[in-house]
């Protein structure tokens, strides 16, 4: 049964033709049994017969899937509690380290790729019947620095015709080669990561992120040329352009420019990932529901692709999923009632992708427990640490069954 085609021919709104969908026939079929097995235990904390039998991917199979990162002690069967959790409650997958850079090309040259724990993972996608997210081709983090620099250590500059001729040559060739790899086994990529400017006010002379390599030696070009190469290496995938906090309004705009401006070119970008790394406060449900409208007008599906929400104190100063501003706020211990709280947030999310949902083909998690999670401290997911579901993953489950056109209206 691996019905899990993304149709092309089925692209209703796509302003390039380049869009994905599909969802409610092939990618969900592995999920609906899940209503009748439930693998996970949740006596204890589901006191009702229903909360007992209905799984988050079960509770949403008419809306989208419902994805998880998972990280290397999961996919190499290691972390068996995760990964029942995994089997039973998701029908997709995304790694959360393994196919970046750093970890799948370590070094420079033909022979400088190291499969061993990508491989695995996709085999692990594969044999749960998984839609299978690859993430991802071209980002400033997790980039080994030889990317950036000539044999002798010198750095790449975007002045020299050379230099730039070198970074694409690289780029072209991991993309043909990590892509060729998983052709037809990859179903979604993330090619572009993160490429966009994050503060300040708009203007079209600064949408991209100067302090990324990618950005300073080739400007935009390295985006066209990603998706174009990710696109010749495997014509099935659907290609995403993914970054944070395009909820915001600056970065929006700068989004739907930059997104614009290929279509034009007829780039095939053909979803748009939203990484959603939120907190208790951020964003607003009517943040999020503006959000999610105007990045449809694009035309193309949205994918919710690193969802958790920060429950820690210094976590709600923090608007950013910058790696590095990440790790500075995460301390503090979590707010007061954080579950409640957690919970609140995760059911107004929910209400407002819900209502969306024809747009939205894919929510995944950014990991399973909060044990597992990078914003660990803020415990920011569904699972505690003993990978226990939580009140948030009991009021999420009860979104899915509130009449659509209510959704925000309680
Ligand atoms: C994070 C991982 O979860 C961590 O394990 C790693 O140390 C740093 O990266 N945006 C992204 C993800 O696109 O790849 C990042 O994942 C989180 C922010």
């Amino acid at each position: 049964m691996k019905e899990r085609n993304i149709s092309k021919a089925n692209t209703a709104g796509s302003a390039t033709g380049w869009g994905a969908s599909g969802r409610r026939s092939g990618w969900l079929n592995a999920g609906c049994c899940a209503l009748t097995v439930l693998a996970l235990c949740l006596s204890g904390c589901a006191t009702d017969e229903t909360s007992k039998q209905v799984t988050l991917k079960g509770a949403f199979r008419k809306d989208f899937s419902i994805g998880v990162a998972v990280n290397q002690r999961q996919f190499t069967g290691q972390d068996t509690n995760g990964v029942a959790i995994i089997m039973s409650q998701f029908n997709s997958v995304s790694p959360e380290n393994v196919l970046k850079w750093e970890s799948v090309h370590p070094r420079p040259g033909t022979n400088g790729y190291d499969f061993a724990a990508a491989d695995a993972f996709v085999a692990f996608g594969e044999k749960y019947h998984m839609l299978i997210v690859g993430h991802t081709l071209a980002w400033h983090g997790q980039t080994p620095r030889w990317v950036f620099q000539d044999e002798n250590g010198r750095p790449l500059q975007g002045t020299n015709a050379a230099d730039r001729a070198m970074l694409l040559q690289r780029l072209h060739d991991h993309i043909m080669t990590v892509v060729g790899r998983y052709k037809g086994r990859i179903q979604i990529w993330d090619v572009v990561n993160e490429a966009l400017n994050d503060g300040g006010n708009f203007n079209r002379t600064n949408l991209l992120r100067q302090r990324s390599p990618w950005v300073r030696i080739l400007g935009p070009e390295f985006i066209v040329k990603a998706f174009e190469w990710a696109h010749a290496a495997d014509p099935g995938a659907v290609l995403r352009y993914n970054d944070y906090s395009i909820e915001n309004e600056p970065k929006r705009k700068r989004l739907i420019a930059l997104i614009k401006m290929l279509q034009a070119q007829h780039v095939p970008v053909m979803a748009i990932g939203s990484q959603t790394h939120a907190n208790l406060n951020w964003p607003s449900p009517g943040l999020e529901d503006a959000a999610l409208t105007d990045i449809a007008k694009l035309g193309l599906p949205i994918h919710i692709t690193e969802l958790d929400v920060d429950a820690s104190a210094a976590g709600q100063r923090n608007q950013g999923a910058d790696v590095s501003q990440n790790a500075l706020a995460a301390g503090g211990g979590v707010v007061d009632a954080a579950n409640q709280r957690l919970a609140d947030q995760y059911s107004s999310l929910f209400r407002v992708f819900l209502k969306h949902r024809k747009n939205i083909e894919l929510v995944t998690f950014w990991g399973v427990t909060d044990q597992d999670s990078w914003r660990s401290s803020g415990n920011p997911l569904l699972f505690d640490r003993e990978g226990k579901p939580k009140e948030s993953f009991q009021d999420v489950i009860q979104t899915a069954s509130k009449d659509p056109k209510k959704l925000l209206a309680d």
